[in-house]
């Protein structure tokens, strides 16, 4: 069956344009509080597949989106590869041991043995292609990873940071070791990926949520480079399968945009106007509304319309510009895809 989404994916012509948000299953939602507790921590329900469909699935059912997203984390990827991994509270995660010698690099797992390790990523995946089918209703299963660069940020910092002076150390000073991580995750993801659309998603998404972090002039070298490889190695396998790629927050990166992929991701601090010009011929755009309108339904409304002016609904899906906020309230979250479904209708 077609999904309007996927066709949407495929800048074909929709009824009205989808719309789903980053980070869509998550803590402001009571329903994937009370799924956390009963799986005791985060990473525990990340590691089991039941629970994890379950609360991938409630965004669909409470806030109307047109797209689950796959409920994991970035971080399974170098946690299987053989990095201890901890959330800690109000810390966020936690790599216990991070990667400072290309020895320790030659001692994680890779390939496809590691990427072999996330069963229950693909277990999670059976559970909800089999329950999205029986229920017949045109919602699509996009899958994703981190982008390499991102992944490397905390494996080898070992937790978020706000300078990357670890990272950016090495990739000034030592830039063939920051090359190795990034070839060997590259590497991982490949199969992860392909895994994951044998599993079952009718989508990919990578994130690059720290592409912010390298200088425009060495955005391709470090980071794009790699992304581009991941996705020319899924759509030459998997044409039909959309990939859409999310560097966020590199407008000055837009006019050196290549590659063979579907869609991409405009963060919240490009205006959507800007993307179009440069990127709207050739891939589909996604975004943009700057997340934290979501606390004011009139500033909501006001900026689901200029997108849409902008847009006219043609080759676009509506987004956040990057995810939701833990103290957003669902009945605003409501209205978000309600007023991007209405504003789109044809
Ligand atoms: O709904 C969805 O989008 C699917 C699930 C998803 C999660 N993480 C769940 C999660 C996705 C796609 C991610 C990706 C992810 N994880 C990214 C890239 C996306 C982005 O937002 O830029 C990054 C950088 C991570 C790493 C990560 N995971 C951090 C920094 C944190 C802590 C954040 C915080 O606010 O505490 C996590 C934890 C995490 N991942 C949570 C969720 C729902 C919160 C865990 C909890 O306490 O329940």
């Amino acid at each position: 069956m077609s999904k309007i989404f996927v066709d949407a994916c495929f800048g074909k012509e929709t009824p009205y344009t989808p719309v789903w948000m980053m980070r869509q299953a998550g803590r402001y939602l009571p329903e994937y509080m009370e799924v956390r507790k009963q799986a005791g921590n985060f990473l525990n329900l990340c590691h089991n597949p039941k629970l994890a469909a379950e609360v991938t699935l409630q965004p669909l059912d409470i806030v109307g989106v047109d797209a689950a997203i796959l409920f994991s984390d970035i971080l399974v990827v170098p946690n299987e590869m053989g990095m201890k991994l901890d959330f800690v509270k109000g810390e966020g995660p936690i790599f216990e041991k991070p990667v400072v010698t290309e020895a320790d690099i030659d001692a994680l797992l890779g390939g496809e043995a590691a990427a072999d390790k996330l069963t229950y990523v693909y277990e999670t995946i059976k559970i909800l292609r089999e329950e999205l089918d029986r229920r017949g209703d045109e919602k699509a299963l996009i899958g994703f990873t981190g982008a390499p660069w991102t992944l490397a940020t905390y494996m080898i910092e070992g937790h978020g940071t706000k300078t990357y002076n670890i990272c950016k150390k090495m990739m000034y000073s030592n830039p063939e070791l920051l090359h190795k991580i990034l070839a060997k995750v590259t590497e991982v993801v490949k199969f992860y990926m392909q895994k994951q659309i044998e599993a079952g998603v009718d989508v990919v998404q990578i994130f690059d949520s720290w592409a912010a972090a390298i200088e425009p002039g060495k955005y391709d070298e470090f980071s794009w480079k790699y992304m581009v490889e991941i996705a020319e190695y899924l759509k030459a396998k998997y044409p039909h399968i959309p990939v859409i790629m999310f560097p966020k927050g590199i407008p000055a990166f837009l006019d050196k945009v290549y590659g063979n992929f579907d869609v991409f991701g405009v963060d919240w601090s490009t205006p959507m106007a800007f993307a179009k010009a440069r990127l709207g011929e050739k891939y589909v755009l996604q975004g943009n509304m700057e997340p934290c309108r979501l606390y004011s339904k009139e500033a909501t409304t006001k900026c689901v319309e200029v997108i849409q002016e902008t847009m006219q609904g043609k080759r676009h899906i509506f987004n956040l510009g990057h995810g939701i906020l833990p103290d957003v309230p669902v009945e605003n979250a409501i209205h978000f895809v309600k007023e991007c479904q209405r504003v789109s209708k044809k």
